[in-house]
């Protein structure tokens, strides 16, 4: 009997996220027999509904349907979520949580968001600078702030309205996520540098502790620690000195479009959010842009980076991820300013181009 098909759920969302995943689609395409020839399945590509467009539609961030496709799949690709039209919903029932509850729910706890140097893209900083970074931020993605209770806005007796939000961290949750990270620097340059608040946050100091507890089972792993604040300055004046970043959810958030920033295009990374099993999530470190999207105007870079990460980390295809990754480098290198959607089409020939030659 051949065996199951692989299934991966797209989820366009909002703003520019449905022309981002659209320009995977090429690439799908041309890559369905090489994908099955590899990996000995069938790619099986469904779509669903999150964010605003599923608030649109079904009145709800996270319908039931999409949450039960997700669970069922082997790999989720998303686009974006948000956008001004749903700005002023009560928190719970933005199109963000619909993204945030689907984190927990699959509990992908660790984040990967990779940032390098990119080929034709220019960095802000200067040359000598910008050239050779290349850094894995692990960021802590189903706890901290994003998730603590209680949460609230309420007005005081003395009339003024005040709000709370509450960070916590236990210590399994930091031993996981941190054991990522440290694996992850094992198969790249040995370091992982660690980032909190531990001047000031109790939770800081609670990361601290179980990080440097979790580095003695890594002991050919350098670890380091950095403050946030002093991180960041650090990070634009040196970035090529970091390996593997390692930090909470909020910091990550943070952290990650300021690597962004320095690589000189948000729009190219990718991210992979990871659990103990269970599916993947896959999807560019982006926002959902409102004042770029439906003007093909948006580079799926991120997105198509994404899926290659699915490739490796969701269906064993360590070597298609390869090829698409460098189809992405080889049209960026182009510079040709090509569209969303010519974008995806110029990678799908070159991933053709280059996964064709490698099996025949
Ligand atoms: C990201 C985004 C999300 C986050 C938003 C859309 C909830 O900024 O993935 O970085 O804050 O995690
Ligand atoms: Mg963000």
């Amino acid at each position: 009997m051949a065996a199951p098909p692989w299934r991966l759920v797209l989820l366009p969302g909002d703003g520019i996220g449905p022309e981002v995943v659209s320009a995977v689609r090429p690439v799908l395409e041309r890559m369905s027999w090489e994908f099955e020839s590899r990996t000995g399945r069938r790619l099986e590509v469904q779509e669903a509904a999150i964010g605003g467009a599923a608030i649109d539609r079904f009145g709800t961030p996270l319908p039931e349907e999409t949450l039960r496709h997700a669970q069922s799949a082997d790999a989720i690709l998303l686009g974006a979520v948000g956008g001004p039209a749903w700005d002023r919903l009560p928190p719970d029932r933005r199109p963000e949580s619909g993204l945030l509850t689907l984190r927990r729910m699959l509990g992908v706890y660790a984040n990967l968001r990779p940032a390098r140097a990119l080929p034709g893209v220019r960095s802000p900083l200067r040359p000598e600078i910008a050239s050779g970074v290349d850094v894995l931020l692990v960021r802590e993605l189903t706890g901290g702030l994003y998730f603590g209770k209680p949460r609230r806005q309420w007005v005081r007796q003395d009339g003024l309205r005040a709000a709370l939000d509450t960070m916590t961290y236990d210590e399994g949750e930091i031993r996981r996520v941190a054991r990522v990270a440290f694996a992850a620097a094992r198969e790249r340059r040995g370091r992982v540098t660690s980032v909190d608040k531990a001047n000031v946050l109790a939770c800081s100091r609670l990361w601290r502790e179980v990080v440097t507890e979790v580095a003695q089972e890594y002991r050919d792993v350098r670890l380091d620690h950095q403050l946030v604040d002093s991180a960041t300055i650090r990070l634009v004046q040196h970035p090529a000195e970091y390996d593997v970043l390692l930090t909470e959810n909020l910091f990550g958030d943070i952290l990650s479009d300021l690597l962004g920033g320095i690589v000189g295009q948000i729009g190219a990374l990718a991210s992979a959010s990871l659990g103990a099993e269970g599916p993947g999530l896959f999807e560019p470190v982006h926002g959902s842009a409102p004042d770029l999207a439906g003007r093909d105007v948006a580079t799926p870079a991120g997105a198509l980076l994404s899926f290659a990460l699915a490739c490796r980390y969701a269906f064993g295809a360590p070597d298609l991820a390869q090829f698409l990754t460098e189809a992405v480098d080889a049209v960026l290198d182009e510079d040709a300013g090509l569209g969303t959607r010519a974008f995806g089409d110029r990678v799908a020939q070159h991933f053709w181009a280059r996964s064709h030659v490698a099996l025949t």
